[in-house]
């Protein structure tokens, strides 16, 4: 009996995921695809039939570490010939067929907006023994109606907008996802009123771009209005907005409703002007500063954070200055921060030459990274003798005794399990918490 069900099976598929969280989102819906389609998900590469790796492209160390990993899959595929490996994702996007040329155990390479075919490419490629690659751009696939099965304990991301139309110079985005799109704000609020029967408490809302959300009318300020009437999710974050445009409505939201997380991620990328310009940016350094003293006036307690990128072409020491110089203006509670890295296709790579060197550019990204985590510090010592609503997620990384969890402006926080509970019942429960000590990474408290 078992051995008809397993005739029946069309494969066992395994996904890796790199990459942002919008991936992550991409590989649940790759598996319900493939689940549709007969094919059983498993964790363990060695058992499968089919390999997919999911791929970014946003920084250069993105693709090596693919070249890597495909290297070391190769082992496998001399096991067992019929073996499919696939490259899904920006990276395939980015680089399409190229990537067949390089020697590399790899038969299906498929963007982002294909992998409604994936079923269809593995037969083609089963039947036919050639390798198969598909990266047409789509104006309209949003995924509306599949509903990925990926539940992270108590939260869960859900895409709500595609693509992106801005082309900052340095950024890959616009040509591995394409152009802006935003899903039924119906089928948004369905899959989250699914997830919160899961037992799902905090919703990420996903997009490049999330404040160009428009669909049916409703921008994204309606969108969170109408998930927080419509369903009863606890706590809803999202990312990412762009700084040129932050509607004055939907902070006024966010501070009127504690649902919705008072925590903005605010991508600042460089602090002066004219390298903002260069970057396209669409926001000096000024309008950068009102945005931010607009949010910290309309949600007092909100929790920022934000990326910057150092070394970005013809960056000279007193431009780079400014970013520093904006960093302690702003005080972030917490930063991503890189090197500029030239990515193929981009307008920075067509028009302006990579010309900070690596060293330049490493010591950059060290003076910032000391800045940011003296920053980091003082606003967490900041809060010492506060109290948090903290969402519980997990017992904490370095104590058993301790549980882990985030307060609504986004900081992580580990406290003492008061007596006679566990960690079990108090995943998922909302605690006050008073902070005692702090970190530049964590606040430590006490339940009151
Ligand atoms: N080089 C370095 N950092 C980059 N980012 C995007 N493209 C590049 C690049 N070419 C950073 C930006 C972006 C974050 C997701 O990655 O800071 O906000
Ligand atoms: Fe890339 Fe700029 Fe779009 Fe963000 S807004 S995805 S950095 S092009």
């Amino acid at each position: 009996m078992s051995v008809l069900a397993i005739e029946k099976k069309a494969g066992r598929v395994y996904i890796e995921t790199y990459g942002c969280q919008m991936n992550e989102y991409d590989s649940g819906i790759v598996s319900s695809l493939m689940q549709g389609a007969q094919f059983e998900t498993v964790t363990d590469p060695e058992n499968s039939d089919v390999i997919f790796l999911n791929t970014c492209a946003i920084r250069e160390n993105a693709h090596a570490k693919i070249y890597g990993r495909l290297q070391s899959l190769g082992y496998l595929k001399k096991r067992n010939p019929d073996l499919i490996i696939g490259v899904l994702g920006c990276m395939a996007q980015n680089l399409g067929e190229d990537l067949f040329h390089q020697e590399l155990p790899l038969d299906l390479v498929v963007g982002p907006d294909n992998y409604r075919t994936l079923p269809e490419l593995i037969q083609k490629i089963r039947t036919g023994k050639q390798p198969v690659s598909l990266t047409r751009l789509s104006k309209i696939e949003t995924y509306d109606e599949i509903e990925p099965r990926v539940i992270n304990g108590i939260q869960a991301f859900v895409t709500i907008m595609r693509g992106c139309n801005n082309f900052c110079t340095f950024c890959v985005v616009p040509y591995t996802r394409g152009r802006e799109r935003s899903r039924d704000p119906q089928s948004i609020v369905r899959e989250t009123q699914d997830l919160v029967a899961q037992g799902i408490k905090q919703l990420t809302l996903l997009g490049q771009n999330v404040n160009s959300y428009q669909a049916e009318g409703t921008d994204f300020a309606g969108l969170v209005r109408m998930l927080l009437e419509e369903t009863e999710i606890e706590r809803i974050r999202f990312t990412s907005p762009h700084p040129k445009d932050f509607p004055l409505h939907l902070l006024e939201l966010m501070a009127e409703n504690p649902r919705f997380c008072p925590n903005i991620h605010l991508p600042l990328q460089s602090g002066n002007t004219k390298v903002l310009a260069d970057m396209k940016r669409n926001y000096s350094n000024e309008e950068f500063l009102e945005v931010v003293d607009r949010i910290k006036k309309t949600v007092p307690n909100v929790g920022l954070t934000t990326d910057i990128i150092v070394g970005f072409p013809g960056e000279t020491d007193e431009e780079f200055e400014d970013t520093l110089d904006m960093v302690r203006k702003v005080g972030f509670d917490m930063a991503f921060m890189f090197k500029y890295s030239e990515r193929e296709g981009t307008i920075a790579q067509k028009r302006y030459p990579d010309d900070v060197p690596e060293e330049v550019k490493g010591e950059r990204l060290t003076r910032l990274v000391d800045l940011q985590t003296a920053i980091s510090l003082e606003q967490n010592l900041s809060k010492i003798g506060k109290t948090f609503s903290v969402l519980v997620e997990n017992i904490s990384k370095k104590s058993s005794k301790e549980a882990s969890g985030r307060t609504t402006c986004g900081r992580m926080t580990v406290f003492p399990i008061p007596e006679g509970k566990n960690i079990e019942s108090l995943i998922g429960t909302t605690l006050n918490v008073q902070i005692k000590s702090a970190t530049s990474a964590t606040l430590k408290g006490e339940v009151v």
